[in-house]
């Protein structure tokens, strides 16, 4: 009997300490102490047994009674605090979801476009978004009356400078500290006096390209379009140089790419508003001019450079017409990507 009083005592302690809710704890007062329990029933009948044994029975019992009494007060204030301090950890409620970051649209794109161009040769370079009119116009064969400086609405800064009005900047930064050969993308922000509609913003983001060595030539130029195309819109992807006037290249060109979305057959397309191809950006012959400025010998030099449009890109890309919500900040849009 002893012992079966000794080994119920571990139990009820055992279940005890297990026991996560005051509920429980009820239960296993009563089915430990109460009435009917095996305990009192064994107390119960202290009186019928030889009076040699009733001491050390008695003593038992006793005691098993007291440890349970202690253990239920015991866990019974502890499960209170927990409840109370909100420190009591319920392992079968649905856990936090941790909130995943992600890049924005734009800044993934401008990855892909930098590792499209790693993989060519290009290294990933950048420059200031606060310039000077020297980087942004004069190196770049746009002298103080130049009629092509007028195109762009020029934010100047107090006290001087100006905030970089396309990322051609970076070819003049990257070429007055480095001497030929250079082969460089600079993907990054840039910014205009432009009055915001769906189309225009006054921060918008380029990456540009610039190639100088011995030979480079126009076929080059055209070819490392063409590969940036195929990668980024596939591989049906086809190119359209037109003539245009960029006062740092000669010749120059504004390029285009067959759309993507109706594979050029245009009817109807909203993206290329039904002509069958999207317009990217400029590019063209590094100017002799622009290679005087920054010491490089033109006569042993020749060089592409080209910009593209990432918030144009992205638009054709993601049938996004409204140009205004990659700035937005607004969760549900970017979410999306
Ligand atoms: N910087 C020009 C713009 O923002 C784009 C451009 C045209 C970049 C021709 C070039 C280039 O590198 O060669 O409109």
């Amino acid at each position: 009997m002893i012992e079966e009083i000794e080994e119920l005592r571990r139990q009820a302690l055992a279940e005890i300490a297990a026991a996560v809710e005051l509920q429980a704890l009820e239960e296993l007062r009563v089915r430990h102490l109460g009435r009917r329990s095996r305990l009192r029933e064994a107390m119960s009948q202290l009186g019928s047994l030889p009076a040699d044994q009733r001491p050390a029975l008695g003593a038992t019992s006793g005691g098993a009674q007291k440890a349970i009494q202690e253990a239920l007060d015991q866990r019974r204030a502890t499960l209170i605090e927990a409840a109370e301090g909100g420190t009591a950890l319920d392992v079968t409620l649905p856990g936090h979801r941790p909130l995943r970051g992600r890049l924005h649209p734009l800044n993934s794109l401008a990855e892909e476009l930098s590792s499209i161009f790693q993989r060519l040769g290009f290294a990933v370079v950048d420059g200031p978004e606060m310039e000077d009119e020297y980087h942004n116009f004069d190196a770049l064969n746009t002298p103080a009356d130049h009629p092509a400086r007028d195109l762009h609405a020029t934010f100047y800064l107090e006290g001087g400078g100006l905030l970089r009005t396309h990322t051609s900047t970076v070819q003049i930064r990257i070429m007055e500290t480095t001497p030929p050969p250079v082969r460089v993308v600079a993907p990054g922000r840039c910014y205009r006096r432009d009055t915001v509609d769906a189309t225009h913003h006054f921060v918008f983001h380029q990456i540009e390209g610039l190639y100088v060595d011995r030979h480079v030539s126009m076929a080059d130029l055209k070819g490392t379009i063409e590969a940036m195309g195929r990668q980024l819109l596939g591989p049906q992807t086809k190119v359209r140089f037109r003539p245009h006037f960029f006062p740092f290249t000669e010749p120059s060109v504004e390029y285009d790419f067959s759309c993507s979305l109706c594979r050029g057959e245009g009817r109807g397309c909203r993206v290329c508003k039904g002509t069958g191809w999207v317009e990217i950006s400029g590019a063209g012959m590094v100017d002799p001019a622009v290679f005087a400025a920054v010491g490089y010998d033109p006569e042993r030099y020749t060089g592409f450079a080209f910009g593209a449009g990432i918030d144009r890109i992205a638009m054709i890309r993601y049938g996004i017409d409204d140009i205004r919500l990659f700035l937005e900040s607004d969760l549900r849009f970017t979410r999306q990507f």
